[in-house]
């Protein structure tokens, strides 16, 4: 089955260091941004995976021309009201909540039709918590009865700034509002419960009407329209959602030891490194430097003798809302029950995670305990399999993919995992990466 990979022994000790790819929310923003340019943008390091590739689609349908090669991407921005297009597209968000989601804050002040469309998994996604805020602006949709995708959107030009209390400490939907803000005459106000903050910092780069106050608990952002974009030549650091798997896989695995090149250690993104060290790994940062706003460092992860459980602080879920498939793996193995609160947005994501991963962990012979927003898993030190475990049926998710590859060299057993085609989504390369160094 080609489709399917097999995998029947444990990962030996190792001493690696390895790069991972572009960062997906740095790619996906920084294509967004320069298509609205005035000239031309140049990126290395563009992440090629299939969200991304779905949101140079998306400019391209917008009449933005863009130039993909092997070591750059080039986008030829027409200015701030540069797209051109006829009534009635239809644009492809492909898996991408990401793209679905930010796109529709660029499109409000369109006054042509346009529907958006997305694969099985992101046509089951939530589009009403971003369709409130962007119709307070005046834009209309047309949503179907289960919130999700296809949808309609038709914008205006007659636009009014908005009020929007972010609650759900959603990334996409501040990044949308923040877009439709920019589009709009007036001061858009958002107090935004804390996520990652790529986009502020993009426009704080790009000079770009945009003023943040940063409280312990949201942050304020007042927004006004902007007259012009300039080009932005980035090169995209790596991923530490990406990272997150190899630095997981060294934490469960003897002896072992890794330097991950040149990674965005943005701190609204690093909650995972916050709760591995609570659990006793031993991870460095080096060669720390600042790049356009963001935070680059290699990171070095030691494995360590023992883990601990953790009682997760529920302010670390923004920062680690990607990771917790993976993290749960470290729970298994740590001594004691660790407890995780307070993550209702995790069944929201590119499937049920929540629910997903607590199967999962069954299937390992671990112990949990489920709700609709917490898990209780009892560690087993000495977690070590003998059985069949066949995963399938996850809806193509990348990261339960991803995570059940890192679960059977940790610990042991006859695993199939289904779906390989998944790790298109967000980190092609992966299977390539583990290979260099595991000789899968
Ligand atoms: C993202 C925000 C998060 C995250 C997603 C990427 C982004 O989603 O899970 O993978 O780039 O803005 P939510 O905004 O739904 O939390």
């Amino acid at each position: 089955m080609a489709n399917t990979v097999i995998i029947k022994k444990k990962i030996k000790s190792f001493k690696e260091k390895i790069s991972v790819p572009g960062d997906k929310s740095l790619s996906i923003r920084w294509i967004l941004f320069s298509s609205l340019a005035s000239g031309n943008s140049i990126a290395k390091n563009l992440l090629k995976s299939e969200d991304v590739l779905s949101t140079i689609n998306a400019v391209r349908k917008l009449g933005i021309k863009v130039e993909l090669k092997k070591n750059y991407c080039k986008i030829y921005g027409q200015g701030i009201e540069g797209y051109k297009y006829k009534n009635n597209i239809t644009i492809n968000a492909g898996n991408s909540g990401t793209l679905g989601r930010l796109l529709l804050g660029l499109l409000i002040n369109s006054p042509l039709s346009i529907k958006l469309i997305g694969d099985k998994s992101l046509s089951r996604r939530d589009f009403k918590r971003i369709s409130d805020p962007l119709s307070k602006f005046g834009a209309k949709f047309q949503l179907n009865k289960n919130h999700g995708l296809p949808l309609r959107i038709v914008g205006t030009k007659e636009l009014k700034p908005i009020f929007f209390d972010e609650k759900k400490g959603s990334a996409q939907c501040k990044s949308a509002v923040i877009f439709g803000g920019l589009r709009t005459k007036g001061k858009t106000l958002i107090k935004a419960k804390k996520s990652r903050n790529h986009t502020e910092i993009l426009c704080k780069y790009l000079n770009l009407p945009i003023k943040i106050k940063n409280k312990s608990n949201f942050d304020l952002i007042e927004i006004s329209k902007a007259k012009k974009i300039k080009p932005i030549n980035y090169k995209i650091p790596s991923d530490v959602s990406s990272a997150a798997f190899f630095l997981v896989l060294t934490a469960l695995t003897k002896k072992s030891e890794l330097v991950i090149k040149n990674v965005n250690i943005n701190p609204s993104r690093i909650g995972i490194i916050t709760i591995l060290k609570k659990m006793g790994v031993v991870i460095k940062f080096l060669n720390k430097k600042n790049y356009k706003g963001e935070k680059v460092a290699d990171i070095k992860v030691i494995s360590p003798k023992s883990l601990k459980s953790i009682n997760c602080p529920t302010s670390l879920n923004s920062g680690a809302i990607d990771e917790f498939l993976i993290i749960f793996l470290v729970a298994a193995k740590a001594n004691g029950i660790s407890y995780f609160k307070g993550l209702n947005e995790l069944n929201k994501k590119e499937s049920p995670r929540l629910k997903l991963g607590s199967d999962i962990l069954n299937k390992m012979g671990i112990k949990t305990i489920t709700s609709n927003n917490s898990i209780k898993i009892f560690g087993n030190p000495n977690l070590s399999i003998n059985k069949k475990i066949v995963i399938k049926d996850f809806l193509k998710d990348h990261r339960i993919f991803m995570t059940s590859i890192i679960a059977a060299l940790s610990f042991g057993g006859d695993w199939t995992i289904h779906d390989k085609d998944s790790i298109k989504t967000s980190f092609p390369s992966f299977l390539n990466i583990l290979n260099k160094f595991l000789k899968l």
